[in-house]
């Protein structure tokens, strides 16, 4: 793998990122199996792929990937622009001047709403559009325990009387229609079963967690579902998980599609889920550029750190050639990485790396170098090479 890689970008200039086509089929492939047989579509959500090629790729692999779900108003409207359909915009929007945006490029794009100020501002600027805003309500799908919030600080939609509330103000607004509901298990999506950044006992203290919430999950979503349908409301969607959850979330009935998106690239923080195993798609390669000493090789770049709590999960990890590690006190760095590596490097030569996360490699990268068998087949410009922050 280490030679393929090596040889396929020898000629260009490092660092850079990669994507193995071969590897990315095979999880455009594999993610479709996990839902097969459950009647779910998968949602595919943009920013953990932030590049419009491989998106289209996604969709033309399978018709069980239908929509986008997206994660700013400004790339909503640039996916809409390059021709992709059922777009729903994963996060709120209170700019009026995007929201009116939005909907005068494509007002089919669905808006994420969890309040009636955000309803509002919708509707307002749908009327004087004259068209119609499509909405989708996201739910709280955090579970609490005595004294621990197992979830995410998102949606203040937690129970059927708070969305009861919410949708009979969304009946008496015309230029509105509630299409959807979401509600993203975080805890269960983005929280691996087991993690070397965590103990043993807090692995199977998360395990346990995850367990007990995911009834209590199902059951809020049932009792919302059947709520607003009673209410008389004809939900188009039912949207639930992420990655992670896949198997839990086509258990629940009233669920019509689940959202997917690390998978594709599967980066390091989903190999640590007991349902399943996806291929490393992507990477970037950093080049040799010191010998400090045996055994020591300093590449140039590489401190490309995910988002989210601060660890040493968040750092990205030395892939290729086996047996590279980070030095705990330097970690990778904003312009030297040294990794130890028992093999011999001669300077020029590559080492791969994974991203802790997804999409967010991207934003490191105007573009990426698409592989295939041994040979690079082309490039797929990223957002931030289409100039999209
Ligand atoms: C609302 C929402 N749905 C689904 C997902 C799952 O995406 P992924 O498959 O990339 O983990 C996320 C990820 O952050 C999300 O924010």
């Amino acid at each position: 793998m280490y030679e393929r890689y090596k040889n396929a970008l020898k000629e260009f200039p490092k660092p850079l990122a990669y994507v193995d086509l071969d590897l990315f089929d095979q999880n455009v492939k594999d993610i479709a199996k996990r839902v097969d047989g459950s009647n779910k579509t998968i949602r595919v959500a943009s920013k953990s792929v932030r590049v419009p090629d491989l998106l289209k790729r996604v969709f033309s692999a399978s018709d069980i990937y239908r929509g986008i779900l997206s994660f700013s108003a400004k790339e909503a409207v640039f996916l809409a622009k390059q021709g992709f359909k059922d777009i729903v915009l994963g996060y709120p929007v209170v700019d009026p001047k995007l929201i009116r945006e939005v909907l005068e490029t494509d007002p089919t794009i669905t808006f994420m709403v969890d309040c009636f100020e955000h309803i509002l501002a919708i509707h307002q600027i749908a009327s004087e559009l004259g068209v119609q805003g499509n909405i989708c309500l996201d739910i709280d799908m955090s579970t609490k325990f005595p004294g621990i919030y197992f979830g995410v600080y998102r949606s203040p939609l937690r129970t059927p009387q708070q969305v009861h509330e919410l949708s009979n103000s969304i009946s008496e607004l015309e230029s509105v229609n509630l299409k959807g509901v979401m509600g993203y298990e975080a805890q269960i999506a983005g929280v691996p079963d087991f993690s070397p950044a965590r103990n043993f006992l807090l692995n199977a203290v998360v395990r346990l967690l995850k367990r007990r919430s995911i009834p209590k999950i199902a059951e809020r979503r049932k009792m919302i579902v059947e709520m607003l349908e009673n209410q008389g409301h004809l939900l188009s969607f039912v949207n639930g998980g992420g990655t992670g959850s896949v198997e839990t979330t086509i258990k629940e009935d009233v669920v019509t599609e689940v959202t997917v998106g690390s998978g594709f690239f599967s980066p390091r923080l989903f190999d640590y889920y007991s349902q399943f195993r996806h291929e490393p798609a992507a990477g970037f390669a950093l080049e040799v550029v010191r010998i400090p000493e045996q055994n020591v090789y300093t590449c140039f770049g590489g401190g490309y750190i995910a988002s989210g709590s601060i660890g040493v999960d968040k750092q990205p990890e030395p892939y290729l050639p086996k047996g590279c590690t980070l030095f705990p006190n330097e970690g990778a760095g904003e312009v030297q990485t040294p990794v130890h590596y028992k093999g011999t490097l001669s300077l020029d030569d590559p080492v791969f790396f994974r991203h802790a996360k997804a999409g967010e490699l991207c934003e490191h990268f105007n573009e990426v170098y698409l592989i295939k068998g041994s040979a690079v087949t082309g490039t797929a410009k990223t957002y931030r090479g289409h100039g999209l922050y």
